[in-house]
């Protein structure tokens, strides 16, 4: 066993699944460039304030941060998440609105880690600043649901719920604290310690003895005022408009504080339950004014990488393929032909690759076949006095031809297309 290795819920990824990770952010890049927005980039590291934001009753901020103090005195922290550090962006900009951006990147959680649930973790996301419209929402939603559509993934569940306006949402909360309460002998005793930092989360309890006085307390749409009812109805309409598959599900609450009105999770059909949630989001309506910016409402999601790339693995879509060269240089002249010729061609935009430390020519055929190149370039002595190569069709047969140098890239052009 090697003396370091990576620390635990941290991961290295190699080609070729780093290849779809970026073809991963690729897509959804082209799917949400596509709707008007534009990627931010905020730091990994922020002001930990800028995270308490995020709610001082959730596990996220309270066991699992990442900080630290650093050399000038600041209480930092490794962000968990990214929609706190897009609020604080637009309150130190103050971008015009409506604000629509995308990111991708890493966050880190101190949780314990397993299949799909690891201590640094990539998602990509959106967050619209500005506009307080249902229909909007219905677009947030949208666009993760085509996201899902274009990797291919069939078994993929849409969840809504609306967790009201903050007036609804206390009101069902000292719903809930006095139905639990009535009830804590028959909680486990996670939850009675859930409970007295956060009644909402208890509903989130998978442990089975819990699930009776779950399954009686309150439900959120009986507290839901006019304004949280009539939005929640436009989403639906909207979603049905859309031809998006949804369930409403009164009992999904999310993990982080800041929600009111529409949430909302992707839940993977393939996966262990307490790791199945692939994205979700909702509407974060007073988390700009919590970060000392204008009353803006905002509504947004973040889809997990890692969780969401087990579930193509599970359906077998979005496949990690072998990164290809097309041409394999093999020079057995030295070596400086084979660095002259590739390049030459790299120039030229074709993916071109060589051997090294001037081995045998049938060493260097033999990694012309692994690297999966379409065609062999070689140069020998004779090539190399007459100006010439020979290229040779390395997978469909065909015949070999001398090419002179200058005509080589746009006979590899005529070759490879
Ligand atoms: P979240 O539900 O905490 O929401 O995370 C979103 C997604 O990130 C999860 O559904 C999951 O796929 C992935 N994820 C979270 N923790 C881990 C982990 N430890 N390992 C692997 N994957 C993980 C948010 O982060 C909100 N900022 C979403 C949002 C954006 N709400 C509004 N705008």
């Amino acid at each position: 066993m090697p003396e370091f290795q990576t620390s635990p819920g941290m991961r290295d990824v190699l080609p070729p699944e780093s290849a779809r990770w970026r073809r991963f952010v690729r897509t959804f890049d082209e799917t949400v460039s596509a709707a008007g927005y534009g990627q931010v980039v905020p730091p990994l590291l922020e002001d930990i304030g800028v995270f308490h934001r995020v709610g001082e009753a959730t596990d996220v901020v309270t066991k699992e941060m990442y900080d630290f103090v650093d050399k000038g005195e600041r209480h930092v922290a490794l962000r968990p998440e990214q929609t706190a550090s897009v609020c604080r962006a637009f309150v130190q900009h103050r971008p015009a609105t409506p604000w629509k951006v995308w990111y991708a990147g890493p966050n880190f959680r101190y949780e314990k880690p397993q299949r799909g649930r690891y201590r640094q973790f990539d998602q990509v996301g959106i967050e619209v600043l500005g506009p307080d419209d249902p229909l909007l929402d219905v677009e947030v939603i949208a666009l993760g649901w085509r996201f899902f559509q274009r990797l291919g993934l069939q078994q993929v569940t849409l969840m809504v719920n609306s967790l009201g306006e903050p007036d609804d949402r206390a009101r069902f909360v000292a719903a809930l604290h006095a139905h639990f309460e009535t009830n804590i002998e028959r909680l486990t005793p996670e939850s009675r310690v859930t409970l007295a930092k956060n009644p909402l989360r208890v509903l989130d309890s998978k442990r089975p003895e819990d699930a009776t006085v779950i399954a009686s307390a309150p439900r959120i749409a009986d507290f839901l005022g006019e304004t949280a009812r009539r939005s929640f109805s436009a989403v639906c309409d909207g979603l049905r408009a859309l031809d998006i598959p949804f369930v409403v599900n009164d009992r999904l609450v999310r993990g982080l504080d800041y929600y009111r009105l529409t949430t909302f999770e992707f839940v993977g059909g393939t996966l262990d339950s307490a790791q199945n949630a692939l994205g979700g989001g909702g509407r974060y309506d007073g988390l700009v004014e919590d970060l000392g910016g204008p009353a803006t409402p905002g509504v947004g999601f973040a889809i997990g990488l890692d969780r969401t790339l087990l579930a193509c693995d599970d359906e077998k879509v979005f496949t990690a393929d072998v990164e290809r060269v097309d041409v394999f240089v093999v020079d057995t002249t030295g070596g400086l032909n084979a660095l002259l010729l590739t390049d030459q061609l790299r120039e030229n935009g074709i993916r071109a690759d060589r051997a090294y430390e001037n081995r045998s020519m049938k060493s260097q055929m033999k990694a012309a076949d692994r690297s999966g190149a379409v065609v062999a370039v070689i140069i020998g002595p004779d090539e190399a006095e007459s100006g010439t190569v020979v290229v040779r069709p390395l997978r469909d047969g065909g015949e070999q031809s001398s090419v002179s140098r200058s005509d080589l890239t746009n006979t590899l052009k005529r070759v490879l297309s």
